[in-house]
């Protein structure tokens, strides 16, 4: 069988043309994503100013209170202990601090942990 050069061309120049539209497709796409961004350009960058509500997550003030804060806020609020049941006591607080330490590795050492959980069972 004979090669046809011209069929050959025929089907490059198709091909390339496929490709150069495809090209030209992405090209239009881009350019309008582009515009969109630069449209929202300034939206984003205009300045925002907002009040924060009132801290109402703070641990209850009483004697530990530091230990508290500087150990058990590191991973959540306060919040986490101020919606437990009141007075719950000596055992389930100290069960609490143990859980912190071994199911979810807070790293808090015994004489801390005593002092936390003295704490807890004194202010919550
Ligand atoms: C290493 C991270 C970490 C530290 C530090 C930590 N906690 Fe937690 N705490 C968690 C996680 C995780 C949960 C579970 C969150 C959930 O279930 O959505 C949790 C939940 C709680 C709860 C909700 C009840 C429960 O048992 O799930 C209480 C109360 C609590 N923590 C108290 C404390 C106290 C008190 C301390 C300080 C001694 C402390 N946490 C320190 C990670 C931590």
């Amino acid at each position: 069988m004979t090669r046809r050069p011209s069929l050959t061309l025929a089907r490059l120049t198709l091909a390339s043309l496929t490709l150069a539209s495809l090209i030209l497709a992405r090209l239009a796409l881009a350019g309008v994503l582009l515009a969109g961004l630069a449209g929202a350009a300034p939206a984003l960058a205009a300045p925002l100013s907002y009040e924060l509500p009132d801290e109402t997550a703070g641990f209850r003030p009483g004697p530990g209170v530091e230990t508290a804060q500087n150990n058990c806020a590191v991973c959540h609020s306060a919040d986490y202990i101020a919606t437990q049941p009141p007075q719950m006591g000596p055992a389930f607080w100290d069960a609490e601090v143990q859980k912190m330490i071994k199911v979810y590795g807070a790293p808090i050492d015994a004489a801390d942990a005593k002092t936390i959980a003295e704490y807890l069972a004194r202010t919550y």
